[in-house]
């Protein structure tokens, strides 16, 4: 299906019937008026939180549009579950976890804890089962309950660099289908990335294995290649960021990487569309101030209102109250300005808008510190003035909402122009960018239009269309997608994100399937070196499946 107003509107219709929509709800306002009457207080506040959810400004993740005012009431996105090593431990986390996944709540777990493979096990004489096999449990709970829930959970496994199984643990996914329900991170210290970029790398770094530093490094670097597994998190960035360090370490985040956590700690979500903000080429920095403001609330509430999985989760959430408070719309925002997603003003203003809302974020839960309390652990804490929660602001990768906002995801760069979307919603789309759209159907006749689009489908961009009436080298600089971008490009996107936000970043670094394992290495150097707190990086068709594909060249 060409046309993109119809086509945009079916999916977005699909995907309410698909999940949102609760009996007796006809359509999206249907759906604001539940949820913004059951997070609300006040009536004030419930007209508020309704416009700012009808007119897609802010929306919350998955979870809230679920399930607020349903008897479910299970509204956070992100949890992480501490696995111990023991039977009976194992098996309370798959209940949790089960619990949490029914209702839509995807889970992180560090499994670092669980004695390695052929180590003395846990019973008299049988072999003992290592994180690995531990794993696979989870994954074939997240199967089940994928049955009675409305969207499949998702799982994070992390496994610290250090951990005898580490190479096991990598390679975990390296058959195709195992383990469908995880991703894999390497939890790493700068200690270990030091001696990376020293090339120190034939030091020993496991003394029990004897493994050295070289051997897990390119264990690493040859998964990302394969198929973009493992991820990486680093240890000491994140916990640099850790609010309450009193509490313990952080060692492990949600599924998708923005929110690293405490055990038992969860966090809701919700993302603001940036690109609303711009008018004739100008951003309402005051209006985006005052929606972070009532955003703020929204997430607080949710807090109070919420019913939890389990009591450990609501005594930890309620402890330090953390909210991640994203954007999204972030490139349709650089279009509408006419930046292009590579440029150095990009990374200027990636940087304002993040500290922007940090800042009216912090000013707004100091209100509702003096409203109401300081969260429980605050004399515990690094914030020195009463706060009403210990981390503010993450950025989440939209994957649903952005659709239902009809804007581009997280911080993400366009994925193609013209696209067919599959698998979401079991049917197949044809999709122009609306932007792309706006622009060039005005600029050029019917038929040079029509003759782009087919273009741009086969090839997957407009970088080598040689007619500069077509396209002319401002319009290339500007209408780059996600593959046409370096790899370096992405990371600094990233990193200016995240100097400005309390908790991560959710973002795939895409390079092109030519990418070498020399590549790969260099990112995450330097994606370390500029203080992201961790990285996901895909290499164009290493995986058969993918959400977003482009049609094959012929
Ligand atoms: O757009 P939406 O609110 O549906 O979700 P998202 O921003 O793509 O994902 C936010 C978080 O929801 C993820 O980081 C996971 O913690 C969780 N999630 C999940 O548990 N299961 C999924 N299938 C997708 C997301």
């Amino acid at each position: 299906m060409w046309g993109t107003k119809e086509g945009l509107d079916f999916l977005v219709s699909e995907t309410l019937k698909a999940r949102y929509l609760r009996k007796g709800e006809r359509d999206w306002e249907d759906i604001c008026e539940r949820v913004a009457k059951a997070i609300a207080i006040t009536e004030e506040e419930h007209l508020g939180f309704k416009d700012l959810m009808i007119r897609k400004i802010f929306l919350p993740s998955s979870p809230t549009l679920m399930n607020a005012g349903t008897e479910f009431g299970q509204f956070a996105a992100c949890f992480v579950i501490p696995v111990e090593d023991g039977i009976e431990e194992i098996f309370d986390a798959i209940k949790t976890t089960a619990l949490i996944q029914k209702t839509g709540g995807g889970t992180g777990f560090d499994f670092s804890q669980i004695r390695p493979d052929d180590s003395p096990s846990l019973c008299a004489d049988g072999a003992a089962s290592g994180p690995v096999a531990v794993m696979k449990l989870f994954n074939e709970a997240t199967e089940i309950v994928k049955q009675f829930g409305r969207r499949r959970g998702a799982n994070m496994g992390i496994l610290n660099v250090s951990h005898n199984d580490i190479v096991y643990f990598i390679r975990a996914k390296h058959v195709e289908g195992e383990l469908s329900n995880f991703n894999l991170s390497v939890l790493v210290p700068d200690t270990f990335m030091e001696l990376v970029e020293a090339d120190r790398v034939g030091e020993v770094w496991n003394k029990q294995t004897g493994m050295t530093v070289g051997c897990i490094f390119s264990e690493i670097v040859e998964g990302i290649w394969r198929n973009g597994e493992p991820g990486i998190l680093f240890y000491d960035r994140i916990n640099r960021d850790n609010f309450t360090p009193a509490l313990g370490d952080i060692s492990a985040t949600n599924p998708c990487g923005e929110e690293p956590l405490l055990p038992f700690e969860s966090c809701n979500l919700g993302s603001i569309n940036v690109s609303f903000f711009v008018t004739d080429g100008k951003v309402n920095w005051d209006l985006l101030r005052e929606v972070t403001g009532k955003a703020v609330r929204f997430l607080d509430n949710e807090i109070d209102k919420n019913t939890y999985p389990a009591p450990e989760i609501e005594a930890a959430t309620k402890r330090t109250r953390k909210v991640g408070l994203g954007v999204m719309g972030f490139h349709d925002m650089l279009l509408k300005l006419g930046l292009p997603y590579d440029s150095s003003e990009t990374l200027k203003l990636a940087e304002k808008i993040m500290e922007q809302i940090s800042w009216a974020a912090v000013r707004e839960s100091r209100k509702l510190a003096a409203e109401k309390e300081p969260f429980p652990e605050h004399e515990n804490s690094t914030w020195e003035l009463p706060m009403r929660n210990a981390a503010l602001t993450a950025v989440a990768p939209t994957g649903t909402i952005s659709i239902l906002a009809g804007c581009s995801a997280g911080i993400e760069p366009v994925f193609s122009w013209v696209y067919r979307r599959t698998r979401t919603v079991g049917k197949e789309f044809m999709l122009v960018h609306p932007l792309f759209e706006a622009h060039f159907m005005s600029k050029l006749p019917e038929v040079d239009y029509n003759w782009l689009l087919e273009h741009v489908y086969k090839h997957g961009t407009l970088q080598n269309v040689e007619n500069p009436k077509l396209v002319s080298e401002e319009e290339k600089r500007i209408f780059r997608s996600a593959l046409d971008i370096d790899w370096k490009a992405h990371i600094n996107v990233q990193a200016a994100f995240q100097r400005h936000c309390h908790a991560g970043i959710s973002k795939t670094i895409n390079m092109p399937d030519y990418a070498g394992k020399e590549d790969i290495k260099q990112a995450l150097i330097y994606a370390w070196r500029q203080g992201l707190k961790g990285l996901t990086i895909y290499r164009t068709g290493s995986r058969q499946h993918v959400v977003l594909s482009l049609k094959k060249p012929e």
